[in-house]
């Protein structure tokens, strides 16, 4: 299982703090955002990754990262010209995959917890996440039957059809690499990750677990305090 880390885009939402670096370098407490989700997948057995990172600090990714060998990984490195979405970091990462599954989590994605028995367990198609939350439309989200098994999807839906939102760690086979190049761009201009989402299901190739612990999506002011407390809180003994 390969590894990808998508940590390029502009980081608009988060103006003035990214002016002057980008948003998966910010701190969270006491390290920079970006050691999350390296954390994650590492600590999920993942350690050949690939860190997608925009043109402009690419260099601060290399300085702070570096090879990876203090992680006990090992990085790669690879530039988004401009953030076309989600799913082009599967066209960037075809030659880094070599036809391999991958696990993509997204740089501003924070968990507290492993999936190493979901990672290890893995063998064909598609499978994400989904948590509950009081804000679904800012997220991609999914609905469910009465059976649990997924149904649709939707990205930022003003009417969602459940509080299960899509989180930002996908595991996907080989084939997320045609699909994706199979793509065209949305109303907002970009490439999808729910299409890609989509595409599994219509192959029925898709799994959706839920599942309950820490999750954020540290891209609003609000979300980067609270992910800040928690982990400042954790560090402390507060929470376990
Ligand atoms: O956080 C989970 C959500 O992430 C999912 O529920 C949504 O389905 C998914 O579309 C995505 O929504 P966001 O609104 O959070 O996407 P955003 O544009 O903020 O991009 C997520 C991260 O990926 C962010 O750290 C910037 C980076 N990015 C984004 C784009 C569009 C890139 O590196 N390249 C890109 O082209």
């Amino acid at each position: 299982m390969k590894g990808i880390i998508l940590a390029g885009g502009k980081g608009t939402r988060l103006r003035p703090l990214t002016k002057i670096t980008c948003k998966q370098l910010l701190p969270v407490y006491d390290r920079p955002m970006i050691y999350y989700p390296v954390q994650t997948l590492v600590s999920s057995g993942i350690t050949d990754i690939l860190v997608i990172v925009a043109p402009d600090y690419a260099g601060q990714f290399l300085h702070l990262l570096g090879s990876g060998k203090e992680f006990g990984a090992h990085f790669s490195y690879a530039i988004q010209e401009e953030p076309r979405g989600l799913p082009e970091a599967f066209i960037i990462g075809e030659d880094f995959m070599d036809n391999e599954p991958v696990t993509m989590i997204l740089g501003d994605n924070i968990f507290d917890t492993s999936f190493s028995p979901e990672i290890a367990n893995f063998t064909t198609g598609g499978l994400v996440f989904a948590k509950q939350v009081p804000d679904p439309q800012r997220f991609g989200v999914v609905e469910f039957d009465s059976h649990m098994r997924a149904v649709s999807f939707e990205e930022k839906p003003k009417d969602p059809k459940s509080q299960f939102a899509v989180v930002g760690l996908y595991i996907y086979d080989h084939h997320v690499v045609e699909y994706a190049k199979s793509l065209t761009p949305s109303a907002r201009g970009e490439l999808e990750i729910t299409d890609i989402h989509k595409l599994y299901l219509k192959h029925n190739q898709l799994k959706v677990s839920t599942f309950t612990g820490l999750w954020e999506d540290a891209g609003t002011f609000d979300s980067l305090l609270a992910v800040s407390n928690y982990m400042a809180a954790k560090a402390k003994g507060e929470v376990r």
